[in-house]
C-alpha cells in the first residue's frame, strides 16, 4: 500500500491532463516564445499569453500583463521583498510565515536596511488585527502574510488585514503558496496588493513554476535581475514595462503549460466543491484522531477556517520517528519537522522537534485516512 499524505509539500499524483498537455507541447510546439516571429514561436507565446488570462480570471488581478512568472513562490516573494523596500522601510509580518518570506526579511534587518515586527495572535486564539493595527509606524511599508499555514492549516482573515493596509496606505503581500486552488482570493475585494503563488501544490501543476501578481502600477517594483526579455531589443536597458520589467531570461514554458492545464482542472472541478472533498477527508481523520489516545493534534490556532492540513504528535516519539514510521512499516509519505516554518513551532510550542504533518489532496480517499488512523493506533501502543 502507498499512501502520499504530502500534498502540502508538493501534490502527488498530477492529473493526466498535466503529463498530457506537457507531453503534446514538448513533442509539437516547445519554441521560444515571444522571441521569434515564426509559427511555433508565436504558438508557444500564445500559451503563455493564454495562462497569464487564466491566472487573472483565478485571482481577479485587474490586469493580466501584472501576472508575472517566477520559478516558485520564493522567488515570487523575493521579488516582492527586495523589489519594493528602501532603507528605513518598517515591515510587518505574521508568525506563522514560511522561510520563504522570514529569510528574506531577516536577511534585510541583519543588513539594517529595514525593521521588522511579527505578530501573532490574540489571548482568544484569532489572529490580531488589534496587534497589527498597533504595529503600524509612520516608515510602515509593508505588511507581508500567509494566506493559509503550512503547518496548521489556518486560514488567516486576508480581507480584513487587507482593509488595514489600505485605510494605512501600506504595501500589502500575500503569500498564497497553501492556498491557491483550494480556497477563492480575489485581490480586488480583498485589497490584495502583490500575491505570491506557486504551480506544484494545490494548482497541480510541475515543480517550477510559480508567480507574481501585481495589482496596479502604483507599487514600484525593482526587478531582481536584468537580461532579455525578446522586447526592445535595440535597448542596453532593461524594459520597465510588465510583464518584461520582472521576467528576464527565457521563461519556464513546459511549467508554464502544466500550470495551464492544473488550473483547468482545478476549476473544472470547482474551488467549493474541491475544499468540501478536503475538509471531508480532514474532519474524518480529526476525529479518528480523537478516539486514539496519546496523540495530540495542533488545530485552531488563528482561526476556525481551515484547509485540509493536520499536525500532530505522538506522545513520547519525535515527529521524525512517527514519519519514517508511517513510511517504512505502512507506506504512508507524510512530513515530520518544521516545514520551513520556526516561528509557527515556537507558537505551538513544538520547537524544536516539530510535528507530523498531513496534508490531503484531491485523489486522497476516505479508505487512505482509515488506513492512516489504523496505522497511527498500532504506532501509539508500539
Ligand atoms: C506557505 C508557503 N510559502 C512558501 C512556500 C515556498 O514554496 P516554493 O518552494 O514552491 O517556492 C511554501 C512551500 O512549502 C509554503 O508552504
Amino acid at each position: 500500500m502507498k499512501v502520499y499524505l504530502d500534498n502540502s509539500a508538493t501534490s502527488w499524483p498530477k492529473p493526466p491532463q498535466v503529463a498530457e498537455a506537457i507531453t503534446e507541447f514538448l513533442t509539437h510546439s516547445a519554441a521560444s516564445p515571444g522571441r521569434s516571429a515564426h509559427r511555433m514561436s508565436v504558438s508557444a507565446a500564445r500559451e503563455v499569453f493564454e495562462t497569464r488570462e487564466l491566472i487573472a480570471e483565478l485571482f481577479n488581478v485587474p490586469d493580466s500583463e501584472r501576472v508575472v512568472f517566477t520559478s516558485n513562490a520564493t522567488h515570487a516573494l523575493n521579488i516582492a521583498i527586495y523589489g519594493t523596500l528602501k532603507k528605513g522601510d518598517h515591515v510587518i509580518t505574521t508568525t506563522f510565515e514560511h522561510n520563504s518570506t522570514i529569510r528574506p526579511l531577516r536577511k534585510l534587518e541583519n543588513e539594517g536596511v529595514i525593521e521588522v515586527t511579527i505578530i501573532g495572535c490574540n489571548k482568544e486564539g484569532a489572529f490580531d488585527i488589534r496587534e497589527l493595527e498597533n504595529s503600524i509606524r509612520p516608515n510602515t511599508r509593508l505588511v507581508c502574510a500567509i494566506h493559509t499555514s503550512n503547518v496548521t492549516g489556518d486560514v488567516l482573515p486576508i480581507a480584513s488585514i487587507g482593509k488595514v493596509c489600505k485605510t494605512n496606505g501600506i504595501v500589502f503581500l500575500v503569500d498564497a503558496s497553501q492556498a491557491a486552488g483550494i480556497i477563492p482570493i480575489d485581490m480586488q475585494t480583498e485589497d490584495i496588493d502583490l500575491l505570491a503563488f506557486t504551480g506544484h501544490k494545490k494548482l497541480y501543476a510541475p515543480t517550477g513554476i510559480g508567480g507574481l501578481c501585481i495589482a496596479n502600477n502604483q507599487i514600484a517594483i525593482q526587478p531582481l535581475m536584468q537580461g532579455g526579455t525578446g522586447s526592445r531589443s535595440e535597448s542596453e536597458y532593461h524594459p520597465e514595462f510588465y510583464p518584461d520589467m520582472l521576467e528576464a531570461g527565457t521563461l519556464n514554458t513546459v511549467g508554464i503549460i502544466g500550470l495551464k492545464a492544473g488550473i483547468n482542472f482545478v476549476l473544472s472541478k470547482g474551488l467549493d466543491s474541491i475544499r468540501q472533498q478536503q475538509l471531508r477527508l480532514t474532519n474524518q481523520f480529526i476525529d479518528g484522531l480523537k478516539a486514539i489516545q496519546g496523540i495530540t493534534v495542533y488545530r485552531g490556532i488563528a482561526s476556525s477556517s481551515y484547509i485540509s492540513v493536520v499536525s500532530i504528535n505522538v506522545n513520547g516519539k519525535t515527529s521524525s520517528d512517527v514519519a519514517l514510521q508511517l513510511d517504512t512499516e505502512f507506506g504512508i509519505m507524510v512530513r515530520s519537522g518544521l516545514h520551513c516554518s520556526p516561528l509557527t513551532h515556537r507558537l505551538l510550542g513544538t520547537f524544536p522537534q516539530g510535528t507530523v504533518r498531513f496534508s490531503f489532496g484531491l485523489f486522497n480517499t476516505a479508505e487512505d485516512i482509515n488506513y492512516t488512523l489504523d496505522a497511527l493506533r498500532k504506532i501509539v501502543t508500539s
